[in-house]
């Protein structure tokens, strides 16, 4: 493999383009290839990128020779069509959140993934979200003791205008709970190391896009939710997402609680807070404020590696450097497809309960 990378995009929408930037400047790397039908996401990709070739058919661009590499970007439902193709290919793939938006496509990518020996990468970055990794890793360390909760708010702005409006309907985006949340879902089963067992969710679509319609058809994305999750160990999970919070101080709060203690993320302030129930002491009586703990830290987590810090803390760029890494080193893909898999597999479940108002076993969508 050579040492200077070349990397095609496919889709280079927003998130496309940001992937564009990240290779740009993490060295080791040259975006050689972009294709996209629509021309002016081309544009926008070629003045930051003027030496790529572009396609306006993902074919041809796995066909060119001109990549070693391949960034997949395109909306949510196309995913599997294009990397039907990518995965016939020896290149490393990286393919964006979330992997699918059906069990049937879920089940043909694990197929066409067992017939190659190339690398495929999931990208899922919010792990690597510097103090999102901090928590982690305090979490894997004994931190909170033994792990028997874990929550996830996001509290947030709508969603984003996207090219043809995809990501306004359940049926492009495979829902809120698969589209957005499948992020949330893979950090809760990372920290846990294991997979819900059963979801029970209520949710709806409250506030957002209701005055929306494309092509006569009623926008149709659920905008807040809570979704409870059990796992076999006995510890739950749960999300709380409002997407007309745009007024929150902090928009996303990961909360993880162990019999020895409690460690928290918060961004976009960057912050860990971690307390120990050692430090607090004996509270047998009302004499000690039950408030006060002495052992409770606060620290802000940056990662002064990062050289773009995109619309995700850096994280793009973090799980960029590693993917490059990975691919150089002949190393294992640190985030994998199984992890795409489960993360949609709950939002899936999730939606499920919603629907059907009960409680969802996840043996029902895949066993
Ligand atoms: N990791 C994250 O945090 C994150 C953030 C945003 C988006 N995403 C994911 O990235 C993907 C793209 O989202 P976006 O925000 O860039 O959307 P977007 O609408 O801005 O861009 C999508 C682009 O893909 C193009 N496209 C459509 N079909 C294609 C095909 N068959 N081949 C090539 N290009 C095609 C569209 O023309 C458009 O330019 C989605 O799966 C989304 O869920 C991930």
């Amino acid at each position: 493999m050579k040492s200077e990378l070349r990397y095609g995009v496919i889709g280079v929408g927003s998130m496309g383009r940001e992937h564009i930037s990240n290779i740009k400047v993490m060295g080791g790397a040259t975006v050689t290839a972009i294709s996209d039908p629509h021309s002016p996401s081309i544009a926008a990709a070629l003045e930051m990128a003027p030496g790529a070739k572009a396609f306006s058919d993902h074919r041809d661009l796995l066909d060119s020779g001109l990549i070693d590499a391949v960034i997949i970007a395109t909306p949510n439902d196309t995913h599997a069509a294009v990397l039907k193709d990518a995965l016939a290919t020896d290149l490393a793939v990286f393919v964006e959140k979330p992997l699918a938006t059906t069990i049937s496509d879920l089940k043909s990518i694990l197929d066409w993934d067992a017939k190659r020996s190339a690398m495929t990468w999931m990208g899922l970055e919010y792990r690597f979200m510097p103090p999102v990794t901090e928590a982690i890793a305090r979490a894997k360390e004994g931190g909170a003791g033994k792990i028997h909760q874990i929550s996830i708010r996001e509290h947030r702005e709508p969603f984003y205008p996207k090219i043809d409006n995809w990501n306004r309907f359940t049926e492009r985006t495979g829902g809120t709970l698969v589209e957005k949340c499948c992020h949330y879902f893979n950090l809760m089963d990372l920290v846990l190391g294991e997979q819900p067992i059963r979801v029970f969710a209520s949710g709806g679509q409250s506030v957002n896009h209701l005055d929306e319609k494309y092509d006569g058809q009623q926008a149709n994305m659920l905008d807040n939710a809570y979704v409870i999750l059990e796992y076999a160990s006995g510890a739950r999970g749960m999300l709380d997402l409002c997407m007309f919070g745009e007024g929150s101080f902090d928009k996303e709060i990961l909360t993880i609680v162990g019999d020895a203690g409690k460690i928290e993320s918060f961004l976009p302030s960057q912050t860990v807070k971690a307390s120990r129930r050692d430090s607090i002491g004996d509270l047998s009586n009302w004499a000690q404020g039950a408030s006060r703990a002495r052992g409770s830290e606060v620290k802000i987590v940056h990662n002064y590696d990062v050289k773009y810090m995109g619309h995700h803390y850096g994280a793009s760029y973090i799980e960029h450097v590693k993917f490059r890494d990975a691919i150089l080193n002949s190393t294992p893909a640190e985030v994998t497809l199984l992890d795409g898999v489960t993360s949609v597999v709950t939002g899936l479940a999730a939606h499920k309960s919603i629907n059907e108002a009960r409680v969802v076993e996840i043996k029902e969508l895949w066993s």
